[in-house]
């Protein structure tokens, strides 16, 4: 199984330049290329949130354009960028967001690994949460198929990223509920998150919690005491999620990478078919 993580493509009018700088749309049709020519391709894209710049219909109506173009199915969790609602409008009830509930939160049984897609919004701001009813909710979730490997997505990362100016620190509520939750089914096999644009990687809940990176504008590492958030001028990324029935010694597992997107001179092959077909 392939899973493909795309996150914070934060989609604006068409044409307009986020901050002056970033066509986020072109940015994404760049990321769908990419993965269309994925060889083999991925069983599914999950989107982990901040689908928009700011949530709106016409949004969320051009992001559906630009990833119509996908030979493969999408999924859709929802950011502090997105607004619930409109969301619903466009993408509510269909197999990319198959809930219409208050809160956008569901699971996709159709992989060897199970993903259980959950909401940490809280509308108007930026951190978020995990409140008792959506804890519930994943402990009822997970309590149903104790035995299947899993996946865990979020917007917000559960773990602070040790970049000293994101406000991101992840969840403000429900963090340590969470962390103590996940403790308690070892079926975990990853928490998937977004928001903080920038792949960063923690032990959580007794597992492994990743944020993917963004398609559009990363956030560059600044531990200083200035505090700064910048945006960076790295390439963007997807992540590219393998289940492998040999991934370890003990078995199956789950192998997380990060694929860069930009333009670069062809690579060089070294094997082919193990055998070396370059000398040093
Ligand atoms: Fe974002
Ligand atoms: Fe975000």
């Amino acid at each position: 199984m392939i899973l493909v993580q795309i996150s914070d493509t934060h989609i604006d009018e068409p044409g307009a330049l986020v901050y002056g700088h970033f066509d986020t749309s072109r940015a994404l049709a760049r990321a769908v290329d990419v993965i269309n020519a994925m060889d083999p391709g991925p069983d599914l894209v999950l989107h982990t949130g901040d689908i928009a710049s700011h949530g709106s219909v016409p949004r969320y109506q051009a992001f559906k354009e630009i990833v119509g173009a996908l030979n493969v199915p999408l999924a859709v969790i929802p950011g502090n960028h997105d607004e619930r609602n409109a969301l619903r409008q466009v993408f509510g009830g269909t197999s990319s967001l198959p809930t219409t509930g208050d809160f956008l939160h569901y699971v996709i049984e159709d992989h060897p690994v199970r993903i259980i897609c959950c909401d940490s919004v809280v509308a108007g701001e930026t951190p978020g949460e995990m409140c008792p009813e959506r804890l519930a909710w994943l402990e009822a979730r997970l309590s149903e198929a104790p035995d299947r490997p899993t996946v865990v997505a979020l917007h917000h990362p559960p773990f602070y990223s040790g970049m000293t100016g994101s406000s991101a620190k992840g969840l403000v509520r429900g963090g340590g509920e969470l962390d103590e939750l996940l403790r308690g089914h070892g079926q975990v096999v990853r928490i998937l998150a977004g928001h903080v644009h920038r792949a960063i990687t923690a032990e959580y809940g007794g597992s492994i919690a990743i944020s993917g990176p963004t398609t559009c504008y990363p956030f560059g590492l600044d531990m200083g005491p200035e505090r700064l958030l910048n945006i960076s001028h790295e390439p963007p990324a997807i992540a590219v999620h393998l289940w492998l029935p040999d991934a370890t010694p003990a078995g199956p597992g789950l192998i997380s990478h990060t694929l860069p997107i930009g333009e670069w001179a062809e690579p060089i092959t070294l094997l082919k078919a193990g055998v070396r077909v370059l000398a040093v």
